[in-house]
């Protein structure tokens, strides 16, 4: 059912190395994001490491203000690290420009906003078809057909032609994952993409992603849904900036787990070190 899906390769190049050294397809070294306020320097993130193979499907958890989202708007180049390094296999993504940044983007790492972020004067399925328009890899009768495909696998073709505003929010959800879906990206970052749906529907696109990275695709997850979370392949836990490293015991996550609790997340349970 994917394999239209599929693009290119995963593949590490051939000495096993990416072009600026790196050996893992995403490699933050040493990330800091500080924030000049009103009230002062606040720091978002610091001194974050972390490294993502090809085919991982990661989680990222951590309670409201640890992080999450400033985390991955730094994969994206949505946003730049103070200071640090983002690498994304041969790509710098520190170093690009905006103009560059955007053209990279757009090929490589397709996005889910926390907050959709569609277009409201296009239709759902001008929306999806607009990374498309954007970055010309696909002719201009392919184009319609691949976007109807990608809101059949969010189950969003009858609403094809409305507008954003006449869907729930739920559905636009569903949209801005189709969309994310575009170009083939060969990362997938999204940020609380069940966030809006309801368990079954979460459920479902849960399962979409499962499937997109059985079939190689690389996933980053934000969610604060734990039974989600359990079932990525590897979670990352960000406190206060900093990604977690402590024992994953119940007493060493107790503070984030808790405030998980109180934002919806069922039936928590730490067993396995899994968290
Ligand atoms: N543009 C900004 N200017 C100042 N502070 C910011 C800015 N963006 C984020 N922050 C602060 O950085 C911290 C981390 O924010 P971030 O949005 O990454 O949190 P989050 O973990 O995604 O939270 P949530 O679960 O609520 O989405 C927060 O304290 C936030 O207030
Ligand atoms: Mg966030």
């Amino acid at each position: 059912m994917f394999n239209w899906l599929k693009r290119k390769s995963q593949a590490k190049p051939g000495n096993g190395r990416y072009k600026h050294g790196n050996d893992h397809l995403i490699e933050l070294r040493q990330v800091v994001k500080t924030y000049e306020g009103a009230a002062g320097k606040f720091i978002a993130l610091q001194n974050v490491d972390l490294n993502v193979n090809p085919g991982e499907f990661v989680a990222v958890i951590g309670k409201s203000g640890s992080g999450k989202s400033t985390l991955i708007n730094m994969i994206t180049g949505i946003d730049r690290p103070t200071s640090g390094s983002v690498l994304v296999g041969d790509t710098a993504v520190h170093t690009l420009s905006e103009g560059q940044i955007a053209v990279w983007r757009g090929k490589n790492v397709g996005v889910v906003f926390q907050f959709f972020q569609l277009l409201p004067t296009l239709t759902v399925i001008e929306n999806v078809m607009l990374p498309m328009d954007f970055c010309d890899m696909w002719s201009m009768a392919e184009r319609e057909e691949r976007a109807m495909h990608l809101l059949e696998l969010v189950d969003m073709t009858e609403h094809a032609f409305k507008l954003p505003t006449a869907v729930s929010g739920g559905q636009q959800q569903r949209v801005a994952i189709a969309r994310a879906l575009a170009n083939d990206p060969p990362i997938i970052v999204a940020d609380e993409p069940t966030g809006n749906l309801d368990s079954v529907t979460a459920d479902a696109i849960f399962s979409l992603f499962a499937e997109l990275v059985a079939g190689g695709k690389t996933i980053l997850m934000v969610t604060h849904d734990m039974d989600l979370a359990k079932r990525a392949s590897r979670t990352v836990v960000l406190v206060d900036g900093e990604i977690y490293k402590g024992r994953r015991t119940k007493s060493g996550l107790q503070a984030v787990l808790d405030e998980q609790k109180q934002q919806g997340a069922a039936n928590l349970s730490l067993e396995g070190g899994h968290v």
